[in-house]
């Protein structure tokens, strides 16, 4: 099959994860790296031995050289949309870093590009691709604990970051959350619908602005879920991937976000309590799979051959970036907002 033409634009700290996932592939080729700031694709080239590849500031410009089939955005959040959307201009399929956009109107704008352009937009939405997070989703599908009512999930970490977003407005929604609540879509396979939440800083906080809240989506199929994080919690700290416990009609499972799950059904049919037992929740942590990064790159690269679509696709992947803007909208007007 014929190598996929690649550029990758955004040659900054994440650009590293790219890199180390496509050097495994025999299929893909980077044919240029764009940066602002041109020394940056210059040094990632000399990194990893790409003596051949065209460098530029100017994406456009380093296009119309090379000629790619697709373009990897790995600038920030607020470039997404003209990285994007030149690439789709000139018929490049696209993948690119979450979030899918900085805002609502930027988002609904790249969508429509693709649509237009007849060309695939993607977002890194990596933690789909973890082992554990699959095993979860498949013991989910299993039906064991029975149609899911509730969900909750807790994310703590005491983190100093000490850039950007110690300065930050909304900086755990807007730079963390997508990730914890696309991997709530991606378990419950369910939408939002409404969003009530609530930030703040807490004392001592080394951070600018907001870096707690909690939130309540009512989703699709009229399952509750709840989410309580913060950036600012010395101690204790949850798995990046959250803490998470969900009920189903039948029972609940508890996963830490790392390797330990817990699952227990009812066989009873009387009592305060009902009788229940243990189930086991089947994880593979030897599977062999290509994990993140390196699984959504996988994804990708693999439809575009086939002429498919992959799971975070633009126009499914809004739907998780809705949630964030719908929480933050909620937590500035104090109120239960429509998910839309
Ligand atoms: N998926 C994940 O787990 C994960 C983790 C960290 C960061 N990210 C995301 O990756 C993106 C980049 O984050 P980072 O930490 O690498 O930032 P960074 O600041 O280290 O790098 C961004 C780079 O993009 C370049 N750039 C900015 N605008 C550009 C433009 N219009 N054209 C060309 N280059 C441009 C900058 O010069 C810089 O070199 C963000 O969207 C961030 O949210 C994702």
């Amino acid at each position: 099959m014929k190598k996929l033409r690649v550029i990758l634009v955004g040659c900054g700290a994440i650009s590293n994860a790219w890199f180390g996932a496509v050097k495994q592939r025999n299929d893909v080729e980077l044919v240029g790296l764009v940066d602002l700031n041109r020394e940056a694709a210059d040094k990632r080239a000399a990194e990893h031995g790409l003596p051949g590849v065209q460098t530029g500031a100017d994406l456009k410009a380093v296009i119309e050289k090379t000629r790619p089939d697709a373009v990897f955005d790995c600038t920030l959040p607020a470039a997404h949309v003209s990285v994007t959307t030149v690439a789709l201009r000139h018929g490049c399929h696209v993948l690119g870093e979450k979030p899918l956009a900085d805002t609502m109107p930027n988002a609904r704008t790249m969508v429509a590009a693709a649509k237009k352009a007849g060309r695939i937009y993607a977002v890194m939405q990596n933690r789909r691709y973890m082992a554990n997070i699959q095993a979860l989703r498949r013991f989910l599908d299993s039906g064991e604990i029975g149609r899911i009512t509730t969900v909750h999930c807790d994310f703590f970490i005491g983190a100093h970051f000490g850039g950007f977003r110690d300065h930050m407005k909304h900086v755990l929604l807007l730079d963390m959350a997508i990730h914890t609540f696309d991997q709530a879509r991606y378990f419950m396979q369910e939408d939002a619908v409404t969003a009530l939440a609530h930030e703040w800083n807490p004392p001592g906080s080394w951070y600018d602005h907001d870096a707690s809240a909690v939130a309540v989506f009512e989703m699709t199929n009229k399952i509750v879920f709840c989410y309580r994080g913060s950036w600012c919690a010395e101690g204790l700290n949850t798995a990046w991937e959250a803490a998470w416990r969900i009920i189903g009609e039948n029972g609940s499972v508890t996963w830490d976000g790392a390797h330990t799950f817990q699952a227990q059904v009812v066989t009873g049919r009387a009592g305060f309590v009902r009788e229940r037992k243990d189930v086991e929740v089947p994880y593979d942590r030897t599977a062999g799979i290509l994990e993140g990064h390196a699984g959504c790159i996988d994804e990708f690269i693999r439809c575009v051959q086939a002429g498919k679509i992959p799971q975070t696709v633009c126009t499914d992947n809004i739907k998780s970036l809705v949630m964030v803007h719908a929480a933050v909208e909620s937590a500035t007007g104090g109120r239960k907002v429509k998910c839309k």
